[in-house]
């Protein structure tokens, strides 16, 4: 029997997540569910399945088996609730909430039931990262940087709404912090600090900051900065370095192609990043759903927690300019 996908939010990203459940032979889309009554009827038309406006009835009504919700990191909560009443395994885009509290109640709610539930951080599932955490996990890296840097963030007002997104760390850049929490363990401090907005020309509803970067300790004993900006017309591009005694591995680019260089200055790996992420991510959630465990699922709802935390405690540290100690 076809597994049967609901969706809570069918914007921007949820068309990926509808796209590839809809080439599916073992899936079928059954509902979804926005406030935005002509987003959903075009995603109805492209994608079928029954229309709703409220999470709740949408989920009494269509008996999903799973459910995707790709809210703005402000709307969370109500969604994650209903699927845990009608005891529907959910996928979660990232960040999971711009709220840890909230996303502790759920975490906790999604304990207490057994509910299985995903998070959307899809670079885990790329060749290049399984290869860097091979290497790494003998050879753990001393010092690491990466980052998002790039222009003016124009298509989504609530994005440049710190109190709505959580601000470009915590919304964007969190990519890069979960990789380096995937690849390197927990953090044990960060100290953060904010350039000044003067940089921002663009618009006067930016009420985000510019540009951040974000020193972090980590407990294995390595340093690592987290860099974001986004007043970068010229670019910057997505990149995450990491340099153990005897690797410099290299991401670069949103597909997170990896260079990896060897001590003895022989021989450098070259992995492309996958142009369907996605669909691989997706692959994962269904085959998950239909086995009813968790295995092939690379972050789980208790694991996107902490990336959360993470960058939860940098923005602590921005707001306050002190080092914040990091507490799961
Ligand atoms: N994994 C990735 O690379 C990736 C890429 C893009 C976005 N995202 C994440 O996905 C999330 C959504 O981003 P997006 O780009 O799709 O945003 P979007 O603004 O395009 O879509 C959000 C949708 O949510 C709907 N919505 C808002 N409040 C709602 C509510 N209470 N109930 C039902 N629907 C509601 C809006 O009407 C809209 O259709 C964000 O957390 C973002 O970080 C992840």
């Amino acid at each position: 029997m076809a597994v049967r996908v609901a969706y809570i939010a069918v914007g921007n990203i949820a068309g990926y997540h509808l796209a590839s459940v809809k080439k599916m032979p073992d899936a079928e889309i059954v509902g979804l569910c926005d406030i935005d009554k002509a987003r959903l009827e075009a995603r109805q038309k492209e994608f079928g399945g029954e229309a709703f406006t409220n999470p709740d009835q949408m989920l009494k009504a269509v008996k999903a088996d799973a459910c995707y919700i790709c809210l703005p990191p402000y709307a969370h909560g109500p969604a994650e609730m209903a699927c845990v009443k009608h005891k529907v395994p959910f996928f979660v885009e990232k960040p999971i909430s711009v709220n840890v509290k909230t996303a502790k109640k759920i975490a906790a709610a999604v304990k207490r039931t057994k509910l299985m539930a995903a998070v959307g951080y899809m670079n885990r599932y790329r060749a290049s990262v399984a290869r860097a955490k091979q290497l790494l996990a003998k050879d753990p890296p001393a010092i690491i940087y990466g980052g998002w840097i790039g222009g003016y963030p124009g298509t989504h007002p609530w994005l440049f709404d710190k109190k709505k997104s959580g601000g470009q760390l915590l919304e964007q850049s969190t990519h890069t912090v979960d990789l380096l929490r995937y690849l390197c363990g927990e953090a044990e401090a960060v100290a953060c600090y904010a350039a000044s907005n003067k940089f921002v020309s663009e618009a006067k509803t930016f009420k985000a900051d510019c540009a951040s970067t974000v020193a972090v300790r980590m407990k294995s004993g390595a340093v690592a900065n987290i860099m974001s900006a986004w007043v970068c017309r010229a670019g910057g591009g997505v990149f995450l370095s990491l340099f153990s005694p005897n690797y410099r591995i290299d991401f670069s680019g949103w597909n997170h192609d990896v260079k990896i260089y060897h001590a003895d200055g022989l021989h450098v790996e070259d992995i492309k990043g996958e142009t369907n992420i996605f669909e691989i991510e997706d692959r994962a959630w269904i085959n998950a759903v239909k086995a009813g465990k968790l295995n092939g699922v690379m972050s789980d709802y208790e694991d996107g927690l902490k990336s959360l935390i993470l960058c939860d405690a940098a923005n602590v540290s921005m707001s306050t300019r002190r080092p914040v100690k990091v507490k799961f």
